[in-house]
């Protein structure tokens, strides 16, 4: 049974335990997307991201996937950690912005701004679906295929499975299905847990949005106009959704 220290305090595991796993047993919590207990562990996201040994040795490894190991000392929230953690959670919102998931994690670990593009993916490539239909609901229907960009999930020769039997366990865990943010003006009552009065700046912007929240709260796109050395007071021409809200006021 390995004994280690995790942000200092010392936890003996059972042989084949995750860091994660450890590092939950003493109630530290580490954000997790592709993780899902009762799952295989599949380490494709890296947000469960920890330092790992000491000095110019420690390394960022993913904690879902790492062996807890006798003598290991890992660190859960140390500023590389929190630096890493907050690029890959903006890179994963700008792949699927409106993802509830997302967003939340952006919210809690305070990614107001995302440096890249929007991309409005439908899938993040997590995996969760596919093992979810191979180990939970015993089917096997769906599966990754190609590399690199062209990667994607889908069923044999991109057709209806025999084998699926329309259990809806792949969408029940998929981050980016479910939940999807439907905008201020829904179409469906199915969402209803995010909705604002407020749209997004993400239609007016290329390159930032507002996470959560009444748009133009966060003061990112006013800090931005100062930045560029525009006059101060000026959110009212900037932020479209400041303007869109005052009018609604009115
Ligand atoms: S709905 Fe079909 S593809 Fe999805 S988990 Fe169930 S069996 Fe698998
Ligand atoms: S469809 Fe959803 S659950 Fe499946 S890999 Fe893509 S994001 Fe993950
Ligand atoms: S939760 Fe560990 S890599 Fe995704």
């Amino acid at each position: 049974m390995p004994t280690l220290k995790i942000d200092g305090l010392d936890v003996t595991v059972d042989a084949g335990t995750s860091v994660l796993e450890a590092a939950r047993f003493l109630g530290l919590e580490i954000p997790t997307l592709c993780h899902e207990d009762g799952l295989e562990a599949y380490g494709g996201c890296r947000l469960c991201v920890v330092e790992v040994g000491q000095g110019d040795k420690s390394r960022l490894v993913s904690s879902c996937t790492y062996p807890a190991e006798d003598g290991l000392a890992v660190r859960t929230n140390t500023k590389r950690v929190a630096r890493t953690r907050k690029m890959l959670i903006e890179l994963l919102v700008s792949l699927v912005p409106s993802s509830k998931v997302l967003q939340d994690l952006a919210a809690k670990f305070g990614a107001q701004k995302s440096r890249f593009k929007p991309k409005h993916e439908d899938c993040i490539l997590c995996g969760l679906c596919v093992r979810m239909c191979k180990e939970q609901m015993m089917s096997g229907a769906i599966e990754f295929v190609g590399r690199g960009q062209k990667r994607r999930i889908t069923t044999p020769f991109d057709k209806k499975s025999e084998l699926c039997r329309t259990c809806g366990g792949c969408m029940y865990i998929c981050p980016v299905c479910t939940l999807r943010c439907q905008g201020p003006n829904a179409p469906t009552t199915v969402c209803g847990s995010c909705l604002t009065l407020e749209p997004t700046c993400i239609d007016h912007y290329d390159d930032y949005m507002c996470y959560l929240g009444p748009t133009g709260v966060c003061g990112t796109c006013v800090s931005e106009k100062k930045h560029k050395g525009g006059e101060s007071g000026g959110d009212k021409e900037l932020c479209h959704t400041a303007n869109t809200t005052q009018q609604q006021r009115r």
